[in-house]
Order: C-alpha cells, then sequence, then structure tokens
C-alpha cells in the first residue's frame, strides 16, 4: 500500500527539515538557513579532504583578530560560509571567527537570522590531515536591535552587536560538521540531538544518528594536560583522582585529545566522558570562545541529556559582553561534569 514504508524511503537532512516545518518547530526562513549551512559544510569538506593535491594546507599569512595565525583553509572556509548565508537571503547578520566585527548582510530579503559560526575549528589539524569541523548557531535577531540605519555604520555596527550577544539560551539552533572518516553534520532545533553523514555518491546528508543521547557517565577524560602546571590546584586536583584507579574500583579513565573540539566533542558525545578546556594562570578565560564554540556545543550536549558548565555556572546562561569573548568550557555526560564542578568547588 502507498503509506507503507518503502525500503528506499531516504531520511535525508532535507525532508527532516521539511519534518520539522510541517509539525511547526521550525519556519521555511529557519530550513533555508540550515539548508545553506550544509551546503557550506559540503563545499569545506570537499576543500579539506583534497587540501594537499590543491595546495590548501599551510598558513595565509595573515593573524586573526585572536592573535592566531590564519591558516589558507581558515580564510576560504569563512569565505564559504559568509558566501552560503549571504546567497540564502535569510541572514540579517553573520559573525565569525575569522571576522573582527559582525557583518549585516545586505541580501536579507526574507528572514533575518543571526548567524554565529567557526568555519574551521581544529585548523592546526590540517596540514596533518588529522579531524577537523565547523561549528554555528542561530539566533533571531533580538527586536530592540531591529536593523533600520544602514547609513550610520557606528550605529549600525553596535546593533549587530548586540545582536549577536545573546546568552545560549536563546539559540534556535546549534550545531556542528566533523571532517573526519566520514563527514558528519550533528544538530538541534532544540527537540533532540540529531546526526547525519554525507553520503558522497548522492551529495545528501543522511540521517545516521537518530536522537542522540549522551551516557550518563564515562570513561574518558580529554583535556590537554600540557597546560597542567598552569592550572589551580583544584583543577590538578580533578584530573590527579581521574587517575587514581583506587577510586574507581580499580579501573582509571582513559585520556583522547586530538587538538579539534568538534572531534573531541563528537566522540564525548557519543561515548560518554568529558571534554575541558579550563582557565589557567595565563589565560584565566581559557581559550575556546563562548559565542560560536562554547555555547552551541552546550546546547547540544544539554539536548543529548548532558551538561555545558565553565566549571562554575551553567554555559547557556552566559550573555557575552565581547563578540570574541572567552570562557572555560567543560562539556559531556551529567555525571562528569557535576563531579568536575563539585571538585573544583570543593564542594564534598
Ligand atoms: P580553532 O582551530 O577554531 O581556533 O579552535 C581550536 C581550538 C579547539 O578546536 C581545540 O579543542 C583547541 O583549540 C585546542 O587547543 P590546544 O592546542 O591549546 O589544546
Ligand atoms: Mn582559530
Ligand atoms: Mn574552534
Ligand atoms: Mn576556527
Amino acid at each position: 500500500d502507498a503509506n507503507k514504508k518503502s525500503q528506499y524511503a531516504l531520511q535525508t537532512l532535507t525532508t527532516w527539515l521539511l519534518d520539522l516545518e510541517r509539525e511547526g518547530t521550525i519556519d521555511n526562513e529557519l530550513a533555508t538557513v540550515i539548508s545553506s549551512i550544509a551546503t557550506a559544510c559540503k563545499q569545506i569538506g570537499s576543500l579539506v579532504n583534497r587540501a594537499g593535491i590543491s595546495n590548501l594546507t599551510g598558513l595565509a599569512g595573515e593573524t586573526n583578530v585572536q592573535g592566531e595565525d590564519q591558516k589558507k583553509l581558515d580564510v576560504i572556509s569563512n569565505e564559504v560560509f559568509s558566501n552560503c548565508l549571504r546567497q540564502c537571503g535569510r541572514t540579517g547578520i553573520i559573525a565569525s571567527e575569522e571576522e573582527d566585527q559582525p557583518v549585516a548582510v545586505e541580501e536579507t530579503f526574507s528572514g533575518e537570522y543571526v548567524v554565529v559560526f567557526d568555519p574551521l575549528d581544529g585548523s592546526s589539524n590540517i596540514d596533518a590531515g588529522i579531524s577537523v569541523g565547523s561549528i554555528f548557531g542561530v539566533y533571531e535577531p533580538s527586536p530592540e536591535c531591529r536593523i533600520e540605519d544602514m547609513d550610520d555604520p557606528e550605529a549600525m555596527m553596535q546593533k549587530c552587536v548586540l545582536n549577536v550577544c545573546q546568552a545560549g539560551n536563546e539559540l534556535l539552533c546549534a550545531g556542528y560538521t566533523l571532517y573526519s572518516s566520514s563527514t558528519i553534520l550533528v544538530l538541534t532545533v532544540g527537540k533532540g540531538v540529531y546526526g547525519f553523514t554525507l553520503d558522497p555518491l548522492i551529495g545528501e546528508f543522511v540521517l545516521s544518528h537518530p536522537d542522540i543521547k549522551i551516557p550518563e557517565k564515562g570513561k574518558i577524560y580529554s583535556f590537554n594536560e600540557g597546560n597542567y602546571q598552569s592550572w589551580s590546584k583544584e583543577q590538578q586536583a580533578y584530573i590527579d583522582s581521574l587517575k587514581d584507579s583506587s577510586q574507581w574500583g580499580g579501573k582509571p579513565y582513559s585520556s583522547r585529545y586530538i587538538g579539534s573540539l568538534v572531534g573531541d566533542f563528537h566522540r564525548t558525545l557519543l561515548y560518554g566522558g568529558i571534554y575541558g578546556y579550563p582557565g589557567d594562570a595565563k589565560n584565566p578565560n581559557g581559550k575556546l570562545r563562548l559565542l560560536y564554540e562554547c555555547a552551541p556545543m552546550s546546547m547540544i550536549c544539554e539536548q543529548a541529556g548532558g551538561a555545558g558548565s565553565t566549571g562554575f555556572q551553567r554555559v547557556l546562561d552566559i550573555v557575552p559582553t565581547k563578540v570574541h569573548e572567552r570562557q572555560p568550557l567543560f562539556v559531556g555526560s551529567k555525571w562528569e561534569v557535576e563531579y568536575l564542578e563539585s571538585v573544583l568547588q570543593n564542594k564534598p
């Protein structure tokens, strides 16, 4: 009969978005923005996979507002993301790790979503062919700062900054794409977390991880222990305790760290455990950026039943004061993050 599910009924990102539209969870404008992000990720994935062949490894010769030496692919991925978001006509403002300031998009003709993104995460891994990713978040424009006076650049800039500096609680959509053994797009629109694997034969993101739930506890911790010496004594005590197998029935934790937030986070989401980038003596707020790294990952983790914390507060509650503000980040299994918080806060 016509309603029997055909064995060839493919659930793709496109059909998943249409289902969400049909049930009224998202509107057509947001579906269009998400589709344009998926297109950007397909393009970036193909550039990343062929970087060594098309002379796209190595440095661009510029530094970004973070003070980092930009890789060629940092710059190109940023352009790909920006172009796709402009062309979709539903984006009002974009903020990127690779742009000093947020940018108002002229090509908007319907829907004025605010999109924040890290176009290429873990880019120090590119030249070694180790997994990298892209991270994104989508907000409604904040009503009190509608973009009217496009001709007053200073006022415009202020409004753009206000539009992107919203707490993670306001995120309509958060997601990332992992460029690794597979290209996997993982996202949430506030009703659970879904993963789509790119089928290169048809160029579609196919549903591969419906309704991801992170294990309540896990035996993997993911920290750059090279910074151990400059961590607080509570932070050091936390890591020491994970290594003390007598506390864990004789089975110590395993350490896994590849230096790409997207890769380390994706493994944590599926296997359980905890990823952390603590503050330290040199950088009390750590290294990761709240707007387009900490907040989107925290929303995804919470939607999967986990937690996202600075060690002292819930990441999603923080209202950014600056576009590129950094915050310490601990994300993963709820039990693991709560244990970390209890040690950092000297709670029994
Ligand atoms: P990005 O490449 O977007 O600047 O982000 C790099 C981040 C994150 O991906 C990763 O977890 C972290 O930097 C690694 O930092 P360390 O090399 O200091 O461990
Ligand atoms: Mn960077
Ligand atoms: Mn990053
Ligand atoms: Mn980046």
